[in-house]
């Protein structure tokens, strides 16, 4: 069993949690992910680590309630328990010691981007981040994001933070200004990826992905998280959760996403009845 040692809430629909789990605290690294069941009915829900403190042992999640088992999860106060929590998973990112990098953050995407930001930050490269979300209150990590980047952007769909608009605005208007990047790592909804692929390929500038299809086994074994990269079969769970942005399938990604649209319906009609 995993403690839960702290929760906040985010906003209404997205929550951070802090988990002992000694295990995983000590090997991880940013880009792996865990897999966790809140109890022995739940599903396995596989997310991605958000944060880590090895000497207290503990790991940071963050996520979205989206279906039956992250509503269980939501449910469960500091002091109880979850009865599974898987990992590390997957391959660690590969940061490489760049001069300058841009992160872009979308929604509950900022979450698996901030330890990759914060340990670039470490290494002495320069980073601005552009974070994205649908008003004000879907901007997460915003202070600490701020404690580890040069220029921190912002962009809502309504205006509520930032430029009003998305992500990619920030991104086209940085280029257009003369902004040079060595590399930059898009971690968000599937079209925001693919939106921001579409204005860096052309111009051949580096770009890293996270890709979060749907996961059973999270071992390579179930194909559940078949994706398509460079024209090869990759699983995300073993080859990923990163993966070269230029060379993602992307359409590919988002009909095997909409394959599971009507279950996700259900789940959801049966928690609100
Ligand atoms: Fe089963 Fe990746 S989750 S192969």
């Amino acid at each position: 069993m995993y403690k839960i040692v702290d929760k906040k809430q985010l906003n209404e629909a997205v929550e951070l949690m802090v988990i002992k789990a000694p295990y995983v605290a000590r090997k991880c690294e940013p880009g792996q992910f865990i897999i966790l069941r809140a109890d022995n009915n739940s599903e396995r829900i596989p997310l991605t680590i958000a944060d880590y403190n090895r000497e207290e042992e503990t790991v940071t999640i963050i996520y979205q309630v989206v279906g039956y088992s992250t509503k269980v999860l939501y449910e469960k106060q500091v002091g109880d328990s979850v009865v599974d929590f898987v990992g590390p998973l997957g391959k660690p990112t590969e940061l490489k010691k760049h001069k300058k990098v841009l992160g872009i953050g979308g929604g509950v995407g900022a979450a698996p981007l901030y330890p990759q930001i914060r340990k670039l930050h470490e290494m002495g490269v320069e980073v601005d981040v552009i974070l994205g979300g649908r008003s004000d209150e879907y901007i997460i990590l915003e202070e600490e994001f701020k404690a580890v980047t040069k220029n921190l952007y912002f962009a809502t769909n309504d205006g509520s933070k930032g430029k009003e608009g998305f992500v990619t605005d920030i991104l086209n208007e940085l280029i257009a200004n003369g902004e040079e990047y060595d590399e930059v790592i898009a971690i968000g909804p599937l079209v925001m990826m693919k939106a921001v692929v579409g204005i860096t390929k052309p111009l051949n500038i580096q770009t890293a992905v996270s890709l979060n299809p749907v996961m059973i086994d999270g071992t390579g074994m179930c194909g559940g998280c078949r994706v398509t990269v460079g024209n090869e079969i990759k699983f995300a769970c073993v080859d990923g959760p990163d993966f070269d942005g230029l060379l993602v399938d992307f359409d590919e990604c988002l009909r095997r996403q909409n394959m599971y649209k009507e279950e996700e319906h259900s789940c959801r009609i049966g928690l609100e009845g």
